[in-house]
């Protein structure tokens, strides 16, 4: 799996010490608040571990699958909500959490149908940004970091499902998914 890596853009002490950073950002813009925070399954799972306990006010959590890629690179724009929200987010202030903005054609979907749900706030939290590849414009409040266009994997991102589970983020080697 480490074998398939080209090299690592982000290492696990960097992505620690800004999720500290993210997480005392939003504990102080959310002082005597409740969060529910909404993880975008799967990529956000292990970003969303992580930044939940870097947050010190209450936080609820819930999670979303949103799909708007197959097995490939590439966005087809085709949003299909696999897995519904458990929660009701009326009144509440609620997180999204991703662990990468693309195309943004995930988020600008998922931000329309939650707001008719008529939540008090929300907030969007991404771990990394890739500007290059927009295609739709979201408002972002928080950006862990902002990535060049490689094809990254690791804490959460996968190619094919694989390497999700690397503790790092890193860039594939093009031959693996040529
Ligand atoms: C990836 C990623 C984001 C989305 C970003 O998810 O985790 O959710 O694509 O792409 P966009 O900005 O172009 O819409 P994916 O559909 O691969 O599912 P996964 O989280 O299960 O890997
Ligand atoms: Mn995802
Ligand atoms: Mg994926």
């Amino acid at each position: 799996m480490i074998n398939d890596v080209e090299r690592i853009l982000i290492s696990e002490a960097q992505l620690a010490e800004r999720i500290k950073e993210l997480g005392a950002q939003i504990t102080a813009d959310y002082a005597g608040k409740e969060i529910l925070a909404i993880g975008v399954l799967r990529g956000a799972v292990v970003f969303m571990a992580d930044l939940t306990r870097a947050i010190k006010v209450p936080v609820a959590i819930d999670f979303m699958a949103v799909s708007s890629y197959g097995a490939g690179t590439d966005s087809s724009g085709v949003v299909r909500i696999l897995k519904d929200l458990d929660e009701n987010i009326e009144g509440r202030h609620l997180l999204i959490v991703e662990d990468i903005i693309d195309s943004g054609l995930t988020l600008t979907y998922l931000l329309e149908n939650l707001k008719s749900r008529k939540p008090a706030s929300i907030k969007l939290c991404t771990l990394l940004n890739k500007p290059e590849r927009r295609k739709a414009e979201v408002q972002i409040d928080y950006n862990g970091f902002t990535v060049p266009d490689y094809f990254v994997v690791g804490y959460g991102l996968d190619f094919a499902e694989k390497y999700r589970n690397l503790p790092f983020i890193g860039i594939l080697k093009p031959e693996v998914y040529k």
